[in-house]
């Protein structure tokens, strides 16, 4: 299959490349496209035949479900069959913008696109390019993120590429993305509502409108016989670049010296070893292939640039990435929550 790729600008949206893009959708084909989370790869969320194709070209287990995306509020009453009370107070706070909700689905979409559940995640991005592709594609939009399967989430165009290239129909580009880690995933089918995927909108901004909210026990610890986590998704290994990823995870100055001992070590065994880093840690290493993820005091940052970074040392060619942790607090949550999966909860403790 040829794609086409399309970049456009936020600031002077070219109305005529996404009034064909929506066409693709409408005619059941694919279109990868950029959100304020990460890229996703959408199609019809009401067309089965469509959806199936999303999870040919990512390689997707067929029993994860997907998120339908929507660009009005008024789209989501024909998709799901009523909206408790705390779902209609988040969309009106956190809507349009990273947040998932999940409720009893209607009869309109396919089973596909819910995996054969009966609820449905639903969500309203922010990004204006997203906003207006699905205006003009005139559907809702089913949409995971736009990686093959297993691999870190694209927050650019080019990661899209380099998965999606000769599997889609379309690629649109539109920079990077500016949260980077996915949309908070909150289950309103049951009461309380419960977090199942962590994201930008965390726990202390959700708790200010339902205050028991709380997040699924499974979402931080290695998924086990009777600790599934409730969302499909999150019980697959993840978000793994091609090398391997370990956490040290404690005080920082112990972290810094364990890290150091680690990749001399690997650099012994013949290893290329990366170190996933921080402003404030950085020059402490003196060997290994440092990266910064940014500085500690800006978390936003780090979780931007989380995927991308992890990407890169596949781009070096790098063995084994060890990573610094982080405060699992506020939007820490999220990204220590896509670190362990990507490293498939490889942690020592210093
Ligand atoms: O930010 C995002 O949400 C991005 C962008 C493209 O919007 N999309 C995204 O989709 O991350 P995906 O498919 O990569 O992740 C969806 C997650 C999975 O963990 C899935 O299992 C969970 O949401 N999920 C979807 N529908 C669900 C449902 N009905 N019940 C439980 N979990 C659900
Ligand atoms: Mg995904």
């Amino acid at each position: 299959m040829n794609t086409k790729v399309e970049l456009l600008d936020e600031k002077n949206i070219d109305e005529k490349i996404l009034k064909q893009a929506g066409y693709v959708i409408r005619e059941g084909g694919l279109v990868a496209f950029p959100t304020e989370t990460v890229y996703g790869l959408g199609a019809n969320a009401l067309d089965a035949n469509a959806v199936k194709k999303i999870f040919g070209a990512k390689g997707r287990p067929q029993d994860n479900p997907l998120i339908v995306h929507i660009s009005d509020i008024k789209e989501i009453y024909k998709l799901v069959k009523f909206i408790p009370e705390a779902a209609e107070k988040f969309m009106n706070e956190f809507w349009p913008g990273p947040m998932t909700i999940i409720l009893p689905k209607t009869d309109l979409i396919p089973d596909v696109t819910s995996a054969g559940l009966s609820s449905i995640g639903i969500r309203m991005p922010s990004n204006i390019i997203a906003n207006h592709f699905i205006k003009a594609a005139g559907v809702p939009i089913a949409a995971p993120s736009a990686n093959i399967s297993g691999r870190p989430s694209p927050t650019d165009v080019e990661r899209c590429i380099e998965d999606l290239n000769g599997k889609v129909d379309w690629i649109i580009g539109g920079g990077m993305s500016e949260f980077g880690v996915e949309s908070t995933v909150i289950d309103c089918t049951v009461e309380p509502s419960c977090v199942l995927r962590p994201g930008r909108i965390t726990l202390e901004m959700l708790r200010k409108i339902e205050p028991n909210i709380y997040i699924d026990p499974a979402v931080m610890r290695k998924p086990s016989r009777d600790l599934k986590p409730k969302a499909p998704g999150m019980k697959y290994r993840h978000y793994a670049p091609k090398a391997k990823v370990k956490i040290v995870q404690g005080d920082l100055k112990k972290t810094i010296a364990k890290i150091s001992e680690m990749v001399q070590n690997y650099i012994d065994e013949g290893k290329k070893v990366g170190i996933m880093a921080t402003d404030e840690t950085k020059e402490h290493y003196k060997k290994g292939f440092v990266i910064s993820l940014g500085s500690r005091k800006n978390m936003v940052e780090i979780s931007k640039n989380l995927f991308e970074t992890l990407r890169s040392f596949d781009d070096e060619n790098i063995d084994i990435v060890i990573s610094e942790a982080f405060e699992e607090q506020g939007i820490g949550i999220a990204v220590m929550n896509r670190l362990q999966k990507s490293a498939a909860f490889d942690i020592t403790e210093v």
